[in-house]
């Protein structure tokens, strides 16, 4: 018997905007399955005091193994999935000069190929069931002049091509496709791998003039996640304190 409750898998869920989005879904009454490469039991015990239930793995999205995995998972323990938040990814910062294909690769493999590993996971339930939000990440840095980042920018870019395409072909079973684009901000991974000094230039660039945190994403990927966006979809909406604008 499948449960009423919704399901949710968001990628990269172990802390930054990850975690705020699984929180922010579990508030909504939906159940969350975390993924990351790191143990994910901080965001678990918040998402589950919430009263729903929090499931984690311990996943590479960037295996080609983790479609079946996650498949797997949700057969076993939900039965259905109705939201994906493809959220995991990393921002080395590296001049064009000394950027080798190494690099290059494992920046697309982990923030474009994993959203199509992931798609392909959850997909079986989500037309089974003729209902379905994806929403993945992408970043405002597209709009802007931010140095040593060719290899991130080109990734980020993939995903709104992914985003644009996976809509319309997805549009017949009742699944919305949308990418939210975050501005430089305060999470953990912003804290350790953005100098705080770009994050405040960015930050005195926007029309809300203070550096974005884990939370600011969280409305969006809410609306975007939720039922009421059911006739909005391939786009992309700049969560960015009103920096770039599409
Ligand atoms: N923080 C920013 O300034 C910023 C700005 C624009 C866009 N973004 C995007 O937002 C997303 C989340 O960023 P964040 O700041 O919360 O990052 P973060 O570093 O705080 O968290 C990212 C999480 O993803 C996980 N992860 C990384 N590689 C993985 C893999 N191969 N498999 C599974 N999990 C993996 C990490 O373990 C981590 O828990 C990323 O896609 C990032 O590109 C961030």
């Amino acid at each position: 018997m499948t449960q009423d409750r919704q399901v949710a898998v968001v990628t990269g869920a172990a802390q930054g905007f990850g975690q705020a989005i699984s929180i922010g879904l579990a508030k909504r009454g939906i159940d969350v399955v975390a993924v990351d490469l790191s143990d994910c039991t901080e965001t678990l015990t918040q998402v589950q005091a919430l009263g729903v239930r929090g499931v984690g793995i311990v996943a590479d999205v960037s295996d080609p193994g983790v479609s079946e995995r996650i498949e797997k998972l949700l057969n076993d323990e939900f039965g259905r999935c109705d939201i994906l938040v493809n959220n995991a990814g990393i921002f080395p910062t590296k001049s064009i000069t000394e950027l080798d294909y190494a690099l290059w690769q494992k920046v697309h493999r982990i923030n474009l190929d994993s959203q199509f590993l992931m798609v392909k996971g959850v997909l079986p339930f989500m037309t089974k069931s003729g209902y379905g939000r994806i929403v993945n990440l992408t970043s405002n840095s597209l709009g802007l002049t931010a140095t040593g980042l060719s290899h991130y920018m080109s990734s980020k870019a993939g995903v709104i091509g992914f985003t644009r395409g996976l809509a319309t072909d997805l549009a017949e079973f009742g699944i919305t496709v949308n990418a939210v684009g975050p501005t430089a901000s305060l999470t953990a991974g912003g804290k350790s791998h953005i100098d705080i000094k770009l994050i405040e230039e960015v930050a005195k660039m926007q029309a809300i003039k203070r550096p974005g945190t884990s939370e600011d994403i969280v409305g969006t990927v809410m609306f975007l996640s939720s039922e009421q966006c059911a006739w909005v979809t391939g786009q992309t909406i700049m969560a960015d304190g009103g920096l770039v604008r599409l």
